[in-house]
């Protein structure tokens, strides 16, 4: 069936496949006081990695996590291991000089390898597996372009080749061909490391939101229930909640669609990323007995949502014209930060911070930059150098690599929050099950939905980050902020910060 055709709901159930096939975690609510050498807010792969490398260093630490370990941006992810960022080199050589693009690519080749060696020496089944990675064009122009990644990761010192062997299932002109990567089932991934954690006067708390940290001597993390006091704070939530270091101003989240289907053929030994546009994502797993192909692309700025369902419709008609899949079993969507000037950000939270540090801006890439960044803070909360962290400082000052595009993204911003002030419907208008829409109820901007037994959900649709007005996500289910990417559940829980606050509940129209 080709799903491009129709105009119905997409193909799929609406979760990862990850999530989808792990099982779950049970770890306790932090109730209480408690103390340890470092507190770590978030159980995404940043915060676990630093977590268990802190731990053993012999340093106690606490992680918290207000939903499941790995259930964030990591449990939505593609799963590829890899230093290979599409034609990451050529952009930063381009905007920081091959020194630096030089150090981002040793950073990701460690993290590749570090990842590894954690699956073997904690037995993490965690289905990794060694695959190449391939980034190919099926242009003249992007021919061009991969031969220049090519050469110039070759020159880095990386694992990198032109080929024009391409082991698709469709005829493409060439690729950057990276050897020795990876790909993982993240969440068993990341239960495998919570378990390492756990234990020895370390911990892992689940379903506990930090609500606000205080830098200080200790420092200390409130939650709802308890506080965690710590020397350090690592503030691993992917975008800082509450707005912290100003870095949605550093940062722009952009957001992209993955759907997953079952085939019948063992999954290739590799991996591939498309230069050309739309941009395609591809791997194929095994999990749990079964094959699956999945197709990932339709990425755009949270301001930009357009059709979600029509942007899954188009990913599952390339995984049936041109991957010979034949039903769509899973499709979901998430989002992560995109520096301004192209590098991740691993450091103080902000100049004048002295105990909290931060890891966000991993650019789509998060698996080995959060890893990375993870190892980063672990060297500098132990007292040692570490070689990659001026490149991802948190508090660097690059105005000729950001400049331009911090006055496009802040404008585009400009422009979704006067939208937003002005969307708000005079009045109900018929929802079907499964349907949302902002209306004035009192003068008030409101968000409000009919769920599948027709019962209407009402909260307020102004975010609780800076007062954008959410919008709808049909094909999710979910209210999104377009300002700085806040996301919340139709009840107004926060999935994804910056925003730190649900949206409270409004009078039912
Ligand atoms: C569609 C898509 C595909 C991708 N594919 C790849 C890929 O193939 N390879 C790759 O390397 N990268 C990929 N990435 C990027 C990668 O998945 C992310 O960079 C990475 O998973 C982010 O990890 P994290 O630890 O920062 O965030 P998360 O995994 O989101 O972890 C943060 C955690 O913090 C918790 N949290 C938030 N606020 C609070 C709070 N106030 N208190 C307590 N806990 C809180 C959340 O519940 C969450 O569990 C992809 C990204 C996207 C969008
Ligand atoms: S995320 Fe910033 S206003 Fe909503």
């Amino acid at each position: 069936m080709n799903a491009a055709s129709n105009n119905g709901p997409p193909e799929g159930e609406p979760v990862s496949l990850w999530v989808a096939t792990a099982g779950t975690t049970d770890y306790p609510v932090l109730r209480g006081d408690l103390e340890v050498d470092v507190a770590v807010i978030g159980a995404g792969v940043a915060g676990l990695t630093a977590a268990l490398a802190l731990k053993r260093t012999g340093q106690t630490v606490a992680v918290i996590d207000t939903a499941r370990v790995g259930t964030g941006v990591t449990g939505h992810t593609t799963g590829k291991v890899t230093s290979l960022h599409r034609l990451a080199y050529s952009e930063l050589a381009r905007k920081h000089g091959d020194e630096a693009a030089r150090t981002y690519g040793q950073a990701n080749q460690s993290a590749v390898e570090h990842i590894s060696q954690l699956v073997a020496e904690e037995a993490i089944d965690c289905d990794f597996r060694r695959v190449a990675n391939y980034t190919y064009a099926e242009t003249d122009d992007a021919l061009d372009l991969v031969r220049v990644e090519a050469n110039l990761a070759a020159g880095l010192g990386l694992p990198a080749a032109f080929t024009t062997e391409v082991p698709l299932p469709f005829p493409v002109k060439g690729a950057v061909r990276f050897d020795g990567q990876a790909q993982i089932h993240a969440v068993k991934y990341l239960q495998g490391l919570a378990r390492a954690v756990g234990g020895g006067g370390s911990f892992v708390f689940e379903q506990t939101r930090a609500q606000r940290i205080h830098d200080g001597s200790p420092a200390v993390v409130d939650t709802e229930h308890g506080t965690v006091r710590a020397r350090d704070i690592i503030v691993a939530t992917n975008v800082p909640f509450g707005g912290q270091g100003l870095f949605y101003l550093r940062c722009h989240p952009h957001r992209s669609y993955l759907v997953a289907g079952r085939v019948d053929t063992p999954p290739l030994d590799a991996t591939f990323i498309s230069v050309d546009e739309p941009m395609r994502s591809i791997l194929t797993a095994g999990v749990n007995g079964t094959s699956y192909v999945l197709t990932g692309g339709e990425g755009h700025r949270v301001s930009e949502s357009g059709d979600t369902a029509a942007r899954y419709r188009r990913l599952a008609a390339f995984a049936h014209d041109r991957l010979g899949v034949d039903k769509i079993a899973y499709r979901w969507s998430t989002q992560d930060g995109i520096p301004l000037d192209g590098l991740p950000y691993a450091g103080l939270m902000s100049p004048t911070a002295k105990h909290v540090y931060v890891i966000t801006g991993l650019r789509k890439w998060g698996l080995s930059n959060g890893t990375a960044a993870a190892l980063i803070l672990t060297d500098t909360l132990s007292g040692r150098e570490n070689p990659w962290a001026s490149v991802f400082n948190s508090n660097r000052i690059t105005p000729a690599a950001s400049a331009g595009r911090f006055m496009k993204e802040n404008v585009k911003t400009a422009a979704a929050i006067l939208a937003g002030k002005l969307s708000g419907r005079p009045s109900q208008t018929d929802l079907s099950p499964g349907e949302g829409t902002v209306i004035k109820v009192n003068g008030e901007n409101t968000a409000v939905y009919k769920d599948a037994d027709g019962q209407v959900h009402a909260v307020s649709a102004t975010c609780t980050h800076m007062g954008c007005t959410v919008g709808f996500n049909a094909a999710d289910a979910t209210w999104d902020c377009p300002c700085h990417g806040s996301r919340f559940t139709t009840d107004g829980t926060v999935i994804q910060g910056p925003a730190a606050k649900n949206l409270p509940p409004a009078p039912v129209p």
